[in-house]
């Protein structure tokens, strides 16, 4: 029997790209770079099954370019917003995601960028490379406390509820909104639901993100949202680049109309090395490592691969991110 053709839009971690190469007939785009539009629209044709990356745009054209066999695309990450999902699921594709292992990992990053912004630590680093560090100095890199302070977390699902978990560790206090009103989960962890998320600007010392980007939330952090934070907030960004405005962050920061920023992802990105953002010293970025680590990124991979792979054998992928396609599945 044939095997089932596919592609992988970039060489993922061996766990899971050996399972994709030993049952398919795979093509698995070799560079470190995404592969072009162009190049997009020619490899997924005939394809049954598409593993993506974030990085890559799978919308209407692509799923009509890849023909009327198409039944999978399953992302190689938990946020799936460079796909199409309405679009897959008018065609009865599915798409598949890679939920809860990555969870605690980027809670992990999200709360090293918060306790690197609050000391200061890049800037600590520099300043040894940059031959500065003469003597003991009382007055220099002075950061915040971060035990006895307040945490604000926007969006309570996993990833939220994880951060505030180590913040409970470090004695903060947490508060968060919630668009989804999720209240309950608040009680059981200890943290606060706030009613609006304006008062959360006002009272938060820190304050995460952990909302997907919808057109709801793109640039939901913007001048109006800075105007309202306290001038010694720090903001931390592990989502998506384009919930904040970053020009809006720009000016922010610049006017210390904020204290602090510290991004694993930004807008645009990559962020070019010359970016105005880049030349601030209360901005911290580093460059979308939120599920970096071996362990983490080898398990998406097999996730990963096991939706594409059920898709292909026509069963549910335990990860589906859309179940209104079963009903127009091909
Ligand atoms: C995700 O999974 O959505 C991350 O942004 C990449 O791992």
């Amino acid at each position: 029997m044939d095997r089932p053709k596919v592609l992988v839009t970039r060489i993922i971690p061996e766990a899971g790209l050996k399972m994709v190469t030993d049952t398919c007939d795979a093509e698995v785009w070799p560079e470190e770079l995404p592969p072009s539009r162009g190049v997009l629209l020619e490899k997924v044709r005939g394809v049954v099954g598409i593993l993506p990356l974030i990085t890559d745009r799978i919308d209407g054209e692509v799923m009509d370019s890849a023909g009327d066999q198409l039944t999978i695309i399953s992302n190689y990450a938990v946020g799936y917003d460079n796909i199409e999902v309405q679009e897959a699921t008018n065609r009865g594709i599915l798409v598949g995601n890679t939920p809860g292992i990555l969870t605690e990992t980027t809670a992990d990053l999200a709360f090293t960028l918060l306790l690197s912004a609050s000391r200061r630590i890049g800037e600590g680093i520099d300043y040894i490379r940059d031959n500065k560090w003469k003597t003991f100095r009382p007055m220099e890199l002075l950061g915040r406390d971060i035990h006895n302070t307040t945490l604000g977390i926007i969006g309570m699902g996993r990833i939220g509820i994880e951060v505030a978990r180590r913040a409970k560790g470090f004695n903060m206090e947490v508060i968060y909104y919630d668009y989804r009103g999720r209240a309950s989960i608040g009680e059981t962890i200890g943290a606060k639901i706030l009613s609006t998320i304006d008062e959360l600007f006002k009272q938060a010392d820190f304050i995460s993100l952990h909302i997907p980007l919808t057109s709801e939330t793109n640039h939901l952090i913007d001048a109006s949202a800075f105007s309202k934070m306290k001038d010694t907030a720090i903001l931390i960004n592990t989502s998506r680049g384009p919930v904040v405005d970053s020009d809006a962050l720009y000016e922010a920061l610049k006017s210390k109309k904020i204290a602090y920023a510290a991004l694993d992802v930004t807008d645009p990105e990559p962020i070019p090395p010359n970016h105005k953002l880049m030349a601030l010293p209360n901005c911290l970025i580093v460059p979308h490592i939120g599920s970096a680590t071996i362990e983490t990124r080898s398990k998406m991979a097999v996730m990963a691969a096991e939706n594409l792979l059920a898709g292909i054998r026509g069963e549910i992928p335990k990860h589906l991110v859309n179940p209104e396609a079963l009903a127009n599945r091909r």
